[in-house]
C-alpha cells in the first residue's frame, strides 16, 4: 500500500511547494503593516510617473520611514500623469537629481493636513523642501468657503480636486498641477511666467516613454498565481488518480 504511494510522493512535495508559493503570492498585496506610499498611489492609479519619481529618489523609503516613525502625519500632494505631461517639454530632464528630490519635497508637508485644516494654515506652509523664504519654496495655500483649496507657488497654482487617500496620518491629495516652485521654476524678472497659463500641447516629458512596468507587474503575478492555481489543480487530480488507482 504505502510502495505503491513511493512514486508519487515526489508530487507530493512539488504540490505543497506550490501551494506555499501560491498562497505567498496571495498574500503579498494585502494592505497590512507600515504605510507603503508606493502601493496607495498605486491603487489609485494614473500616478505612474510621480510613482518612478518617488522611487528613483528614494523619497518613497523614505516618506514610509517617516511615517512610521513620526506621529506628526504627513500630507502629500499629488500630480496626476497627465499633470506631468501637460509641463513644458524637457522640464523634468533639466533637473538635476537633487533638484528632482526637491520638486517632490515640495509636494510633501511634513504634517497631516484635513481638508478643513487647509482653512487655518498660515502662508507660505513650509515643505519638505525646507526654505519658505521669498524666491526659494514658499507655498500659499488659499481657500474658499465651499472647500476649494488652491495652491500657489509663486509660479504657478494648482486646485486640490480631491483627497484619494487618508487615515489621519496621512493624507495624500489629488492636484491638477505639478507645484513648481520659484527655486527651481522662478524667472529672474517678477512678470507672472507666460508658460504657467497658456495651453501646452502634450509633450512627452519623462526621461522614458511610459513602459507599463508598473502596470503590467501586478497582472503578471496575477497570471503566475493562476497558472500556479492550475498547476496545483492538475498535480492534486494526478495525485489522487494516483491513490486511487
Ligand atoms: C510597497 O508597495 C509596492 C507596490 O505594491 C511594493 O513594490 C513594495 O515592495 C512595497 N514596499 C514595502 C516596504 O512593503
Ligand atoms: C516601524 O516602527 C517600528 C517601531 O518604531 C519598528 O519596530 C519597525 O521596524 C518599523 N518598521 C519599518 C518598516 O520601518
Ligand atoms: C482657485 O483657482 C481656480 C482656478 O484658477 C479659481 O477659479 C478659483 O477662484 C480659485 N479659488 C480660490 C479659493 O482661490
Ligand atoms: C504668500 O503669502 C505671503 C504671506 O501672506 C505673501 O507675502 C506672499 O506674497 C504670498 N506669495 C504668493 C506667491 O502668493
Amino acid at each position: 500500500m504505502f510502495i505503491k504511494f513511493l512514486p508519487f510522493f515526489p508530487i507530493f512535495i512539488i504540490l505543497t511547494q506550490c501551494s506555499l508559493i501560491y498562497a505567498q503570492q496571495a498574500a503579498a498585496p494585502a494592505p497590512s503593516g507600515p504605510t507603503n506610499i508606493t502601493a496607495i498611489l498605486e491603487k489609485a492609479g494614473q500616478f505612474t510617473l510621480l510613482i518612478r519619481l518617488l522611487k528613483a529618489t528614494q523619497l518613497a523609503d523614505q516618506i514610509n520611514t517617516q511615517l512610521n516613525n513620526s506621529n506628526q502625519g504627513m500630507t502629500l500632494f499629488a500630480p496626476p500623469d497627465n499633470a506631468f505631461s501637460s509641463l513644458q517639454s524637457g522640464t523634468l530632464n533639466s533637473l538635476s537629481d537633487q533638484q528632482k528630490v526637491q520638486l517632490l519635497q515640495y509636494h510633501v508637508i511634513p504634517n497631516f493636513l484635513s481638508m478643513s485644516q487647509f482653512q487655518t494654515v498660515s502662508n507660505p506652509v513650509r515643505t519638505q523642501a525646507g526654505n519658505n523664504s521669498p524666491g526659494q519654496f514658499p507655498l500659499n495655500v488659499t481657500t474658499s468657503g465651499n472647500n476649494q483649496v488652491n495652491i500657489s507657488t509663486g509660479v504657478n497654482t494648482a486646485t486640490v480636486a480631491n483627497a484619494i487617500y487618508t487615515d489621519n496620518q496621512l493624507a495624500v491629495y489629488q492636484v491638477d498641477n505639478v507645484l513648481q516652485p520659484l527655486a527651481l521654476f522662478g524667472t529672474p524678472a517678477p512678470a507672472p511666467a507666460p508658460t504657467a497659463s497658456t495651453p501646452k500641447k502634450k509633450s512627452p516629458v519623462v526621461d522614458s516613454p511610459v513602459s507599463g512596468d508598473d502596470e503590467t507587474t501586478p497582472d503578471v503575478s496575477h497570471a503566475v498565481g493562476f497558472a500556479m492555481n492550475g498547476l496545483v489543480s492538475f498535480l492534486g487530480i494526478a495525485f489522487l488518480a494516483g491513490m486511487l488507482s
